[in-house]
């Protein structure tokens, strides 16, 4: 782009790269953002709620649903019988998730009906009434039980392989083992899932669902009615939040909506309240990670093996590709020289875990660290000094193969860590709380600097593709439509910036639409953090072919070289004429110029072969930083998070106030991950924390006292992305791995940090508490 043009692009409103608010946040705060819930509903809509079974693992002998029909106000009662088509709703396509159960329940609270009825309270009173009679079986629950009960697995494991691990272990002058475990999350969207149908003629169906994988439910509501794609519609504007939980989990809510809607031919709402949201649907996966480490005195580290089992759950749902991406993130942002990592997908009789936030990584990062830590521990040094020598090196350093042979080409950690190493005055600090750690006697104090490097498409080379659909109507208005969906974190808001900033006319200029199947066909979830990447990317496109057909129409209509032709702010330069670019189009238009285009964009350069473990699985990684600064009572365990500072790299922002919001987000989200979000299962195979009186989401007051987050503002994508951006969305919910070692450390200093305390997530206070007390112990 020539100086000239990059002088003017600057007085439209909204072009890339400017820190424009989200383009419904004053909606959101306002109560004026339309949710499916506040979609008006045609005269007779229906409701339906989940009956819901109560045992972990049984064969359904009877059920007798003669009261809940009865119950005045039921419409009807569907069961997997009534499912027209298929009962099977399973993602990975291995047929092991069914819409409702059939004779078989795999989970405490798998739904084995649904019922349909006038309004919502008597659908839900009247699912109670079921009578099931029940044959136990027997059930594991947790990654123990399944490993001692046959270690049954959900899907193909995986395993990445580099030089000689096992032999480079027996070779190193110094080894430990250990093991840590590593806790789930719900999602804990603020709207819970919901589905609204409204059937059309024919075998024709319109689903609201509130998904983050529109294409998914739709091809789902087909294969279950026994319908193609081309009968069904999935529209979707905004979700209250996804976080993963909405990638797959949106369709046995539609599903149902859409099988009822078509039975009864009346438009049908599902909407589930929190409890069963939390009971029904899957959460992040927790996970046991075993490993061994071979190192020198100097912190220098040879050979890593370790393994990753996993809870998935009854059903493999994407279980597959997050423990993978677990073990695409177990080297952090470390060489290892030698290695050895291998995924155990463990099938237990809990709700089929599924996509949240980092999608596996954070689970293997924090194996990554922990290993650093001890080693750290195990040297009497600073965990900080061991990372900076195992990072990565320079491209071509001979240390920059990752052990899935992916070559680290972009790497600017070394330059990340040690900005904000000055900037937050980490050693000065450290030191400060070293002296105040050795007088103080009930409150400790921690520090820690941890990287982040997470690595940006979908493993699953197919996904990583996207189109978007572009009108210009007559009066120069624009309408914009793509594959992405918007869950809160500002895709609409980016990909608008990105055709305001293509036709230099003010983003006020470009309608946000609605995320529909019957507009841009076969996209993928919205979801790898890949959302303004992808989609970007194709509105680019498309609106590339309407300019060059523009510049033509103009260069014969004016007479002049398409190189005279010039989209200025809100204006089309041609020759030394400046045409407003309303005016343009309506004459565009008169000269039947095509003013619509489909934009398509594919990611180059990845590939990536599973069965041996090798290939280029990303087009990029994304780095960042943060150091925590912590408290805690030594007494009771609780702790605060005084002081964090971040740095963080999203190549050249395309939006610094929502990069920075989703840093912001992402981090106190997975300090709630590290702290205290705890799921508990009962012998029953329960979960007894699924609702916010049991399970502790931050609030706003569990925030970093001090929070300073930055963008490294030098920061540009070495690839040909939108903009030159990076993704944001996941890699900042790494960065409080951070608080975890800094707790870490606060407990550490109660046994003259010669011992690694090993701290399990969640690190609520009882753990803290408790690994203190274990602490005090050894060292008396
Ligand atoms: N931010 C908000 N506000 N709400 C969300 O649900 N989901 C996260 C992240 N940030 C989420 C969010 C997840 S899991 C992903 S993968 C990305 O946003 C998806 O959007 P993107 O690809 O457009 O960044
Ligand atoms: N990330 C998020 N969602 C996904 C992925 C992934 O890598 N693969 C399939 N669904
Ligand atoms: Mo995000 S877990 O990839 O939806």
């Amino acid at each position: 782009m020539d100086k000239s043009t990059f002088e003017e692009r600057k007085t439209i409103a909204g072009p890339m790269h400017t820190a424009l608010r989200h383009d419904s946040a004053h909606k959101h705060v306002s109560g004026t953002a339309d949710y499916i819930d506040d979609i008006p509903e045609p005269v007779g809509t229906l409701h339906g709620a989940l009956g819901l079974t109560d045992r972990a693992h049984a064969e359904i002998v009877a059920m007798d649903l003669s009261e809940v029909e009865a119950t005045p106000g039921v419409v009807c009662v569907l069961t997997a019988k009534d499912m027209p088509h298929s009962n099977d709703i399973s993602p990975s396509h291995l047929d092991d998730e069914p819409v409702l159960a059939d004779g078989l329940v795999q989970f405490h609270g798998q739904p084995a009906f649904a019922v349909i009825a006038e309004t919502r309270d008597i659908a839900r009173r009247a699912a109670r009434k079921a009578k099931i009679t029940y044959r136990d079986l027997p059930h594991f629950t947790d990654i123990t039980d399944a490993l001692e009960n046959g270690a049954e697995i959900v899907t193909k494991p995986l395993t990445l392989q580099r030089g000689d691990a096992e032999a480079e272990l027996e070779l190193s002058p110094r080894r430990l083992a250990g093991r840590m475990r590593i806790g789930g999350q719900e999602h804990f969207y603020l709207e819970s899932h919901i589905a609204f149908a409204i059937p059309g003629e024919d075998d024709e169906i319109t689903v609201w669902s509130s998904t983050q994988h529109p294409s998914e439910v739709q091809h789902m509501i087909g294969h279950v009615l026994g319908v193609p794609s081309n009968a069904v519609t999935v529209q979707v504007r905004r979700m209250g939040g996804g976080f993963g939980g909405k990638e797959t989990q949106a369709s046995q809510f539609a599903v149902l909506a859409a099988v009822a809607a078509k039975k009864l031919n009346r438009a049908v709402k599902f909407r589930p309240d929190r409890d069963e949201d939390m009971m029904a649907t899957g959460k992040r996966h927790d996970f046991l990670v075993d490993y061994d480490v071979g190192f020198d005195d100097e912190g220098r580290i040879h050979a890593v093996k370790a393994n990753y089992a996993a809870r998935c759950g009854y059903s493999s749902d994407l279980s597959g590709p997050v423990t993978d991406r677990a073990l695409f993130h177990a080297d952090s942002s470390y060489f290892f020289p030698h290695v050895k990592l291998t995924s155990q997908p463990l099938k237990t009789h809990t709700v089929s875990n599924t996509a949240y936030r980092g999608f596996g990584g954070p689970q293997g990062m924090i194996g990554g660290e922990r290993i650093i830590e001890e080693i750290a521990y195990a040297l009497g040094k600073d965990p900080l000094d061991i990372r900076k020598l195992n990072f990565y090196g320079e491209k071509g350093s001979g240390r920059d193969l990752t052990p899935y042979h992916q070559q680290v080409e972009d790497n600017i950690i070394h330059r990340i860590v040690s900005e904000l190493e000055v900037d937050a005055d980490y050693q000065a600090r450290r030191k400060a709380i070293i002296t105040f750690n050795r007088t103080s006697r009930v409150i400790r104090k921690g520090i820690a600097l941890t990287p982040v490097k997470f690595g940006i498409s979908f493993t699953m080379t197919a996904f990583n593709q996207a189109g978007a659909l572009v009108h210009i109507y007559k009066d120069g208005s624009i309408h914009l439509n793509h594959g992405g969906t918007e869950m809160g974190q500002g895709v609409y808001t980016k990909v608008a910036q990105v055709l305001a900033d293509s036709f230099q006319v003010d983003i006020s200029n470009v309608k946000i639409t609605a995320t529909s199947t019957g507009k841009v066909p076969n996209t993928s979830a919205t979801a790898a953090s890949s959302g303004s990447d992808l989609n970007g990317m194709a509105a680019y496109d498309a609106a590339r072919q309407i300019k060059e057909r523009l510049v033509d129409f103009a260069a014969e209509r004016w007479q002049t070289a398409p190189e005279n032709v010039t989209f200025v702010p809100n204006h089309v330069k041609i020759g030394e004429e400046l045409v407003p670019f309303a005016d343009f189009i309506k004459q565009a238009y008169f000269a039947r110029i095509q003013l619509s285009a489909a934009g398509f964009y594919k990611t180059p350069k990845i590939h990536w072969d599973r069965d041996t473990g090798r290939g280029t699985p990303f087009y990029y990684f994304a780095y960042g930083a943060a150091v925590s600064e912590v408290s805690i009572d030594t007494l009771t365990g609780e702790y605060m998070v005084d002081r964090v500072d971040v740095l963080h790299d999203v190549g050249k922002s395309l939006n610094p106030a929502i990069d920075i919001g989703q840093v912001e987000g992402g981090f106190v989200q997975g300090m709630g991950w590290l702290t205290t979000e705890e799921l508990w299962w009962d012998d029953k195979g329960r979960l007894r924390t699924h609702a916010p009186s049991t399970y502790k989401i931050p609030l706003a007051s569990d925030r970093p006292k001090i929070f300073n987050v930055k963008l490294a503002e030098w920061a540009e994508n070495a690839e040909m992305t939108i903009g030159r951006s990076k993704a944001v969305g996941e890699p900042p919910f790494m960065l409080p791995i951070s608080v975890l070692e800094a707790l870490s450390m606060a407990v550490a200093s109660v046994a003259d940090y010669r011992e690694c305390p090993r701290l399990d997530t969640p690190a609520t206070p009882e753990r803290v508490l408790m690994a203190v007390e274990r602490l005090r112990a050894t060292k008396a």
